[in-house]
């Protein structure tokens, strides 16, 4: 199965170029399946459903979320309606959505997709290694499923790397969100799960992580609540990676960095 996980989509550049451009990867990189994380999709905080839909449309197969998840009240009230949608599934139990899902492919194969945030200088939450557990239960890889993708969406690298090894053998993708800063570390682990600590977002990266850069940097100068932090409207970055499996065992065959347009150096998967 050939995979592309695109990173945090940040404010409105973020998603015009993501959605640009999600087509002709689709095409030309013959992708399978397309997850993108959207918790800062909308005005960079949050993600509404109707900025969902247009990913959807664009090709994406399934967004996943992390601490902003709620920063667009609406979605409380709408997730629950499209399973396309994920949250952090070491949320405690009775939060709307779900943590996983599952899609099935034109050709039948099937690839389940799990979101959950760690909690290292995080919002404090249930277990995120146990709620991967308790999903992974429920599938075997290669066997009831031919991938799992697994956003961990996470501030500490540790907690990215524990996260991967404890899944390592039993996850396609071990991938890190949130911190909007494409780490150089892909690799396919000894058990042969590509991982990456975290994919970068989609967005202006002249900018303080997506937010414009005054606004952003006078809030550490001055220690005191100022202007509203908006997103960055310049040229946007698509960053994340690609990863073919092996639909027998599930296993990661090929992994590589996805970069293009921005200010970020350009990488395109070769294969
Ligand atoms: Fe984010
Ligand atoms: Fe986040």
């Amino acid at each position: 199965m050939r995979i592309l996980f695109l990173g945090d989509i940040v404010g409105r550049t973020g998603r015009e170029t993501v959605m640009e451009v999600v087509p002709t990867l689709r095409r030309d990189l013959r992708l399978d399946l397309v997850v993108v994380n959207g918790e800062n999709a909308s005005h960079g905080f949050g993600l509404s459903l109707p900025i969902a839909r247009e990913l959807f449309a664009a090709g994406v197969d399934v967004v996943t979320l992390g601490n902003h998840a709620w920063d667009r009240k609406d979605l409380i009230g709408q997730i629950d309606a499209e399973p396309r949608i994920i949250r952090p599934a070491n949320y405690p139990p009775g939060t709307p959505g779900q943590g996983s899902a599952m899609v099935e492919l034109v050709d039948g194969r099937r690839a389940l997709v799990i979101n959950v945030m760690g909690r290292q200088f995080m919002e404090a939450l249930d277990d995120p290694f146990r709620a991967v557990a308790d999903i992974m239960a429920r599938h075997r890889l290669g066997v009831t499923v031919q991938a799992v993708v697994v956003d961990i969406h996470a501030e500490a690298s540790s907690e990215k790397w524990a996260m991967g090894h404890v899944l390592d053998g039993r996850a396609s993708l071990v991938v890190g969100t949130h911190t909007h800063t494409p780490t150089a570390d892909h690799r396919i682990l000894p058990g042969g799960t590509a991982y990456q600590t975290d994919a970068g977002m989609c967005g202006d990266y002249d900018s303080v992580i997506g937010m414009g850069k005054e606004a952003a940097i006078a809030r550490f100068l001055r220690r005191m609540p100022g202007e509203r932090l908006q997103p960055a409207e310049g040229v946007a970055t698509v960053a994340g990676m690609m990863v073919e499996t092996d639909d027998a065992t599930g296993l990661a065959r090929r992994m590589a960095p996805l970069r293009m347009g921005g200010l970020l150096a350009p990488t395109m998967p070769d294969f």
